[in-house]
């Protein structure tokens, strides 16, 4: 067990902030990244349809024989943690999740008590941050979501007018709200970092989870002895990259946000099979009064 990979699940690209973080905590890991692109963006999606989404990727990471799954995502973790924890820990595949870290981030950064919080539509509607930061006292969180974001950084368009436009009606609440801490909560944002502290100025600082959960899962594996073993000269860690949907930037993009360990790395195409989930170009219409969890 201690040999096996380390499984990363998100919608996208996203996850690839939190795969970026654990190779650099976990030299000798091998991982195993699987992107919904068949799916994404789950932010539009109702959670009850993310869920389904979100455990039949995990299922796939098991399937492929990870000893510990990380939902690199916040609007799957919003959806579907609960699920998941009660479905894989009794196989005894610990769950990480990126919220936790990302809150406990936020409240540990702040100076004023103003926290935004920038998320998807669903996980903002989820509530899922006011739950993780609302037992803290002092703090007011903003929350407001940038449906655009995941679409431009799946594009690696990250810069220009239009990512700028998007950026400064975004961040308009937060501004008003005269936040300085702002909890990037969607794991596609940290690739859109140099756009928004611009816009917010230095004044502002962004917390993203991908330190702080790839930290989690150093501890996990310290804590449950599934460290991997001591590697031979020669005997390098391996990183493969799936995609639910063919998707040729994905390799290009992934060298892009994740570096030179992913060159020659080619995404391979499995199915999630869930019935009811639209493929991307047909996002089911989310309603008013989503389900919190
Ligand atoms: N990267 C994901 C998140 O952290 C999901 C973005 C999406 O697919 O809408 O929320």
């Amino acid at each position: 067990m201690n040999d096996a990979p380390i499984g990363v699940f998100d919608s996208g690209l996203g996850g690839l902030t939190v795969a970026r973080a654990i190779i650099d905590q976990l030299p000798n890991e091998d991982i195993v990244y699987l992107g919904d692109s068949a799916h994404t963006p789950y932010g539009p999606r109702r959670l009850s349809e993310v869920r389904k989404l979100t455990l039949a990727g995990l299922d796939q990471l098991v399937q492929l024989g990870c000893k510990l799954l990380v939902i690199a995502c916040n609007t799957a973790t919003a959806a579907a943690l609960r699920d998941a924890r009660e479905r894989y820990v009794k196989m005894g595949i610990p769950v990480i999740e990126v919220v936790t870290p990302a809150a406990r981030g936020g409240a540990a950064t702040t100076r004023n008590g103003s926290i935004g919080v920038l998320g998807t539509a669903a996980t903002v509607r989820s509530g899922v941050y006011l739950d993780a930061l609302g037992a803290v006292p002092g703090i007011r969180v903003t929350q407001s979501s940038a449906p655009k974001f995941v679409e431009f950084v799946e594009r690696g368009e990250t810069t220009g007018e239009a990512v700028t436009a998007a950026a400064k009606e975004y961040l308009a609440p937060l501004v008003e709200a005269d936040v300085d801490t702002v909890i990037l909560g969607c794991t596609h944002y940290p690739l859109l970092t140099g756009v928004l502290a611009r816009e917010l100025g230095p004044g502002v600082r962004l917390v993203a989870s991908s330190e702080a959960t790839a930290n989690a899962t150093y501890s996990s594996l310290v804590d449950l002895d599934l460290l991997h073993s001591p590697r031979q000269p020669g005997d390098t860690p391996k990183y493969r990259f799936y995609s639910t949907a063919p998707n040729p930037e994905f390799s290009t993009l992934a060298r892009r946000f994740l570096g030179p360990e992913v060159s020659g790395v080619e995404p391979l195409t499995v199915e999630l099979e869930v019935e009811g989930a639209k493929s991307a170009r047909g996002v089911a219409a989310t309603t008013e009064n989503e389900e919190r969890l």
